[in-house]
């Protein structure tokens, strides 16, 4: 049985829904993904969140994480969850700009992934996993990546069946 961690970064609040309507959401989209894998393969859920919050407009939010893709900064984090006790790691994270989100760039950073297995699942507002694929390798030297689930966000909250099977499949 594998040692398996699940760890996600998920914007709370404003977000963009269909149609560029601006919705509030109390849980991000990978968030509720996340639980939904936990809730079917168990694992140990850690969630990433940047010490300073990301303005709370939603169109501030994108000016900033657009500044800091642009810089390659890497904001720092509340928490570095340690990865050394797991073999197993489901990573999720929303799509910005065509790869990751800055946050999880430096979470990976931190880590040595060396012998681990890496499953990734995005959520995303049309583009999937975009370039972060590349970046994966370029971030966890040592790991096994596998090619990972792509979920829509705003189709996540109706999707735990699809998403749950996705998971223990992955895993196989
Ligand atoms: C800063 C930012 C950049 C984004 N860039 C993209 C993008 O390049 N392609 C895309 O399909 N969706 C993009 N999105 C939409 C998100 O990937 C999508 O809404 C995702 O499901 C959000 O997940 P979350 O609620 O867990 O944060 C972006 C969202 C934000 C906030």
């Amino acid at each position: 049985m594998a040692n398996i961690a699940i760890v996600y970064y998920s914007l709370k609040g404003q977000t963009f829904a269909p149609g560029r309507q601006l919705v509030n959401l109390e849980k991000g989209h990978t968030a509720a993904a996340a639980e939904f894998i936990q809730k079917a393969v168990g694992g140990d859920l850690f969630e990433l969140e940047t010490a300073e919050a990301y303005p709370e407009d939603h169109m501030q939010m994108i000016r900033a994480a657009k500044a800091e893709f642009d810089k390659g900064v890497r904001p720092e984090l509340k928490n570095y969850p340690d990865m050394s006790p797991y073999d197993t790691v489901f990573l999720g994270f929303p799509n910005w700009f065509g790869t990751m989100p800055m946050p999880v760039m430096g979470f990976l950073e931190h880590c040595d992934w060396t012998g681990k297995r890496i499953i990734p699942f995005v959520t995303s507002g049309g583009s999937g996993f975009g370039k972060s694929p590349e970046d994966l390798k370029k971030l966890c030297p040592g790991a096994q990546i596998e090619n990972g689930g792509a979920f829509l966000g705003h189709e996540v909250e109706n999707s735990e069946r699809q998403i749950a099977d996705w998971a223990k499949q992955a895993l196989q």
